[in-house]
């Protein structure tokens, strides 16, 4: 049985709580958060100690894993101490704000003999994992290129309810870095690694109240010679699904929602992966998945799970985009 705490109780903490109570090697055993009363929330819904400085889960011997769902500057830092005392560490996504930062957890993850995980949960989506399935097939041939889509509606409100929204130092950017970035991770999870990018990004609807950008578009080159092409917004009126597409010799997967089409056709998932398409939203449903194969890989010391290192490949490519911006020109990764 794995001894997991949780730092952060704002909205995202529920998936995790919610998934360890259903994983059977996993029992949650404290909850953490600076401002009290969420602490004190979300240890009478999961009948937990609660702490409000983090530094006291970690002093705690018997916590083997912590899980980081906190604003995303506090990643490297509290992911760092956790490693440090011994834990294991599941952080959400971003893995990083810098890349730097991103190595250093990396290498620190292997000099202390403890696993990091990233939450990009949508690699878990049926749909998803299908795709991979039938790129390892080979049934697209070479691919040629790839094109990536999210189209999303975030508004004032949603800026304004955490002080770390819409800010280069605490969020480290924007669409891309926040809600983007599970899209880039499909794109090179399913195209392979990327080996230069170039962006542009603006800032449109959202200029009254945000800093970072809402507006992002990006040309990648990976090393397999396809080129990849991108755009995301959070000015829509509405979260339309994401959408993936993959083109090659043969034809066209495109991963649009809770959908697969192979070369036009519904691709019958459920058949292949024996998962029911749950009635998920535009973001994805894997969370339980993901964490629960977090869980299994400490068990079986599998690598079956996300790590650090794929966290650090997304945030090198967004990165890319925004140094690009900023220099204008394609940035080499
Ligand atoms: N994987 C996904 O699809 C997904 C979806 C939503 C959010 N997230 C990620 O989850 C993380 C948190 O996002 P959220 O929407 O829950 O944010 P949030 O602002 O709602 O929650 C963050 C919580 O962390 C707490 N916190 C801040 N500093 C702390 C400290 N020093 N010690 C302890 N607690 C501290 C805050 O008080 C807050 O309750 C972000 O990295 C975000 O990108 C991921």
């Amino acid at each position: 049985m794995y001894r997991a705490a949780i730092i952060g109780c704002g909205a995202i903490h529920r998936l995790h709580a919610n998934a360890l109570q259903t994983i059977p090697n996993a029992q949650l055993t404290a909850v953490v958060d600076n401002i009290k009363y969420r602490a004190e929330d979300a240890a009478e819904m999961y009948g937990c100690p609660m702490y409000v400085d983090y530094h006291d889960v970690l002093s705690d011997e018997s916590i083997d894993v912590v899980h980081i769902c906190t604003p995303h500057h506090l990643h490297y830092s509290m992911t760092m101490d956790a490693l440090e005392a011994g834990k294991h560490v599941l952080t959400e996504k971003p893995i990083a704000t810098r890349v730097s930062d991103a190595e250093a957890m990396v290498s620190k993850a292997v000099q202390v003999g403890r696993r990091l995980g990233v939450t990009f949960q949508n690699r878990y989506n049926p749909n998803s994992r299908r795709a991979k399935e039938l790129l390892e097939e080979g049934v697209l041939g070479d691919i040629l290129g790839l094109k990536g889509l999210v189209i999303w509606h975030r508004n004032e409100s949603y800026y304004n309810s955490e002080d770390w929204r819409g800010s280069w130092d605490l969020e480290g950017g924007g669409v891309l870095i926040n809600q983007a970035i599970h899209t880039v991770d499909l794109m090179q999870w399913l195209g392979g690694p990327v080996t230069s990018v170039s962006g542009q990004i603006a800032t449109h609807a959202l200029s009254d109240f945000i800093e970072v950008e809402d507006m992002a578009s990006g040309f990648l080159k990976f090393a397999n010679g396809a080129s990849g092409v991108f755009f995301a917004t959070n000015d829509f009126s509405a979260n339309c699904p994401v959408e993936v597409e993959i083109h090659g010799t043969k034809g066209s997967l495109i991963v649009r929602g809770d959908d697969l089409l192979l070369n036009g056709e519904l691709v019958d998932i459920q058949s292949v992966t024996g998962q029911t398409v749950k009635n998920k939203s535009y973001w994805g449903l894997g969370h339980q998945d993901l964490i629960s194969s977090f869980y299994t890989a400490l068990e079986s010391n599998s690598r079956e799970y996300v790590p650090g290192e794929e966290g650090l490949k997304a945030l090198a490519i967004i990165k890319g985009f925004y140094h690009s911006a900023l220099k204008g020109k394609p940035i080499e990764l």
